[in-house]
């Protein structure tokens, strides 16, 4: 005889969480439902977000939160598409904007190996985030382009991906609505740096998916949510094990990111340096970028069966960008997307980095930081970069508000480089002269030259491919 289940009652979880025992599967489902239902107020949900944040979660607990999360709401199941869905997701960096060019990558590779019935043969639905704490948000980048929709219904995210490979959307109001309502809080209370809450977030909308695979880029270093080697490596393991768990083949990567990544950090200047990479411009500054993108995408051409090693797929992921068939694919995702590709004609970073959207974007402001002696550019705190870039505009303040398009920083020098003084470090650029002070001294004072070469970390740290 099945005992009688006991009503629950969302303030006994958080005490239970709050006194440090173990939540049942049941208590967490509560939870989900409660938070989506709107029965949980937003007191009691950052309650035990932060009593979890404290307390930490279980194995169980953890099998159990993601999967509440993704089926809080619809998910997406691509599988009528008889295609390999594979996608890749990143922890959150300063100036990251790989996801800009791995979805037309492996999208122009899907599209040159079709299945029998025309479909591309690799599938990137592509389920991305907002700006969170220090860092940018693939959405906010990509709606700097005119017209371009990240809210497609399920069925159009469908067809765009049927036709073009690749589709890049935010989540609906019904798609992992749960992590929606969570993402949103945490920025707010101080409970982002959770590897369990970013387990969770991250997993939830990626499982959603119904992936073949999936690339994680999990972050290391002075610009990670998770600063130190050792807290990344076990964020990687547990997002590695919900992954596998779920029937995900789930690779994580282990990225340095003591800086930001390429040239620029912030939205449309983000948009415009991986336009200039598809179209072949290739700027020194942006090498780094380059490099983890065709690795991660390597991975993923791997994982998908169109290169016997992860090395050869970076080869091929290079000679897709090269060949424009990138540009070609990133140029399908944002028609289909409704986003105004005349934007991209002109090669804009060339004229001007600052150089705007339409011509009568607003007036943009810049002020640049140079060496204030010669030696090697040794360190800086990355975080504080990307702070810098949300002060500048590119942020916003509470969930919801607008983002600045134009504002953001550019990068002159990397660590380990060799400069004289005067040579410039950092340009700053924003729509209001009155918001460059504070993010000019803030990065100021983090950015440090010494007369001897630096110990640097290589870019790749380690790849876990279990939990
Ligand atoms: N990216 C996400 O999607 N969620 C997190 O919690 C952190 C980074």
């Amino acid at each position: 005889m099945t005992q009688p289940t006991q009503p629950l009652h969302i303030v006994d979880i958080i005490r239970h969480k709050r006194d440090g025992l173990a939540l049942s599967t049941p208590e967490i489902q509560h939870f989900i439902h409660g938070i989506v239902d709107r029965s949980i107020t937003d007191a009691q949900a950052s309650a035990l977000l932060m009593a979890i944040f404290l307390r930490g979660l279980s194995p169980q607990e953890l099998a159990a939160l993601p999967t509440a999360m993704r089926f809080s709401g619809d998910t997406f199941d691509a599988t009528p598409l008889h295609t390999f869905t594979i996608d890749k997701h990143s922890t959150g960096g300063v100036g990251d904007k790989t996801s800009l060019l791995i979805a037309p990558i492996l999208a122009a590779a899907g599209l040159a190996a079709p299945t029998p019935a025309g479909i591309p043969g690799i599938c990137v639905p592509m389920i991305s985030g907002r700006s969170l704490g220090h860092t940018g948000g693939t959405l906010d980048k990509l709606e700097t382009i005119p017209g371009f929709n990240t809210q497609l219904t399920l069925p159009q995210f469908f067809d765009t991906l049927k036709t073009c490979g690749a589709a890049l959307i935010g989540q609906t109001p019904t798609l992992v609505p749960a992590d929606r309502i969570l993402y949103a809080l945490r920025d707010h209370i101080g409970t982002i740096e959770s590897p369990n809450l970013i387990t969770a977030s991250i997993m939830s909308k990626k499982l959603a998916e119904s992936l073949n695979a999936l690339v994680l880029d999990v972050k290391t270093g002075s610009g990670a949510f998770m600063k130190s080697y050792d807290d990344s490596r076990y964020l990687a393991s547990l997002m590695v094990q919900t992954g596998t768990l779920a029937g995900t083949r789930t690779v994580a990567l282990l990225t340095t990111h003591d800086q930001p990544l390429g040239r620029f950090a912030g939205n449309w200047l983000e948009v415009q340096e991986c336009v200039d990479i598809m179209q072949q411009v290739r700027h020194p500054m942006s090498a780094d970028l380059i490099e983890l993108t065709n690795i991660l995408s390597g991975w993923m051409l791997h994982l998908a069966g169109q290169a016997d090693t992860p090395a050869q797929g970076a080869v091929l992921s290079d000679q897709i960008l090269r060949s424009g068939a990138a540009y070609q694919a990133w140029l399908g995702i944002i028609a289909a997307q409704g986003g105004d590709t005349s934007v991209f004609h002109s090669s804009r970073t060339q004229n001007a980095p600052s150089s705007a959207i339409h011509d009568d974007a607003p007036r943009i402001y810049s002020r640049t930081l140079t060496a204030s002696t010669s030696g090697y550019f040794a360190s800086m705190d990355c975080t504080q970069a990307g702070w810098a870039v949300q002060g500048l505009g590119a942020g916003s303040a509470k969930p919801g508000d607008p983002v600045s398009a134009h504002a953001g920083i550019q990068v002159h020098a990397k660590l380990g480089q060799q400069l004289t003084q005067g040579h410039p470090l950092i340009t700053l650029y924003s729509e209001e002269e009155s918001l460059l002070d504070e993010p000019y001294h803030m990065l100021q004072e983090t950015l440090q030259i010494q007369p001897s070469a630096p110990h640097l970390q290589p870019l790749i740290r380690e790849v876990i491919t279990t939990g």
